[in-house]
């Protein structure tokens, strides 16, 4: 049983935090900008909460984060009211953000000078795999602090992986992202191409997820996408907030990306439509306008 305090009770931070009371069995502290969501929270798991990160990570052997992005990263870490402020030697951050592998290395550098470890950990597995607590955790850090925290992350996680130092579990996430976007496109384009060709998609669907096309986007997201349900899931927002660190990371390791690049546009488009917070499957939408 550790000490934890959890910064961003977000879509994914709300549950993962949950687990770590019921399934880790750990005394955790809640922070959230918005202070309804983190009473309702404690409301719901017990444990306290705290009104800014520094007071929530003041003592703490752990502190995980799950916010949206670079800056807000840095808010909740930086500064008098941020966790590091009040972190001790030998705790340890872990950050579950979908952020820069710049940042990471940025606050991996802050946290030592402190004498503080520094995880970058972002998620993949959605909002359902938070809920159910099997995410798949891509790390980066130096080990002592990874086999520090790995026992707390398996919390809510059915995969947890070291990938490499600071950074390196950003970008592996960015790989999942790049894997996803032409994988989606592809899906999309198929299912638009079944309709126009006058087929039944769930027969179709059937029989090829069985073969070589399957995946897990084939799998979870035909049969809403036949029906034209987008209003659930990875928001394309966040989709195009990821697709921009994979081209920014691109740009500077020399990496092409025609595909990646081409479908970040495609969800521009699906933006302008309205689509902000459908689920990144709505390039279906886009195509059948
Ligand atoms: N949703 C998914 O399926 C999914 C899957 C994999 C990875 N991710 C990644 O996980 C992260 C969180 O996603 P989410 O879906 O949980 O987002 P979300 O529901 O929008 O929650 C974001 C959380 O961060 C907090 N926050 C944002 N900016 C902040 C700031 N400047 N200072 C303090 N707190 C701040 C928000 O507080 P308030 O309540 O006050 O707004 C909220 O608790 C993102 O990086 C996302 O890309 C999401």
């Amino acid at each position: 049983m550790a000490s934890v305090a959890f910064l961003g009770l977000g879509v994914m931070g709300y549950p993962m935090a949950g687990h770590l009371v019921h399934k880790g069995k750990h005394k955790v502290a809640v922070y959230n900008r918005t202070q309804a969501k983190a009473e309702k929270w404690t409301a719901e798991h017990g444990g306290i909460f705290a009104p800014t990160p520094a007071a929530a990570a003041r003592g703490k052997e752990f502190v995980m984060a799950c916010v949206g992005n670079d800056d807000d990263l840095r808010s909740v870490t930086l500064g008098s009211d941020g966790a590091f402020a009040t972190m001790e030697r030998g705790s340890v951050f872990v950050d579950h953000t979908t952020a820069s592998a710049e940042v990471a290395r940025e606050l991996a550098e802050e946290a030592k000078k402190r004498g503080i470890g520094f995880v970058d950990a972002p998620v993949s597995g959605g909002q359902a795999g938070a809920e159910n607590g099997v995410l798949t955790v891509m790390c980066g850090g130096e080990k002592a602090d990874f086999d520090k925290a790995g026992p707390v992350i398996d919390s809510y996680a059915r995969m947890v992986g070291l990938m490499g130092p600071a950074g390196a579990g950003q970008l592996t996430k960015m790989i999942n992202q790049i894997c996803i976007a032409g994988l989606v496109q592809g899906l999309a384009e198929g299912i638009h191409f079944g309709k126009k060709a006058g087929l039944d998609i769930e027969a179709v669907i059937d029989v090829i997820s069985k073969g070589a096309a399957g995946s897990w986007q084939m799998e979870n997201r035909y049969k809403t996408m036949n029906e034209g349900k987008y209003d659930f899931g990875f928001a394309v927002d966040w989709m195009r907030k990821d697709l921009g660190i994979c081209l920014a990371e691109a740009d500077r390791n020399g990496a092409k990306l025609p595909v990646t690049a081409l479908v970040d546009q495609f969800y521009k488009e699906v933006q302008q439509i309205g689509g902000n917070r459908w689920d990144t499957s709505s390039l279906l939408a886009r195509l059948e306008r």
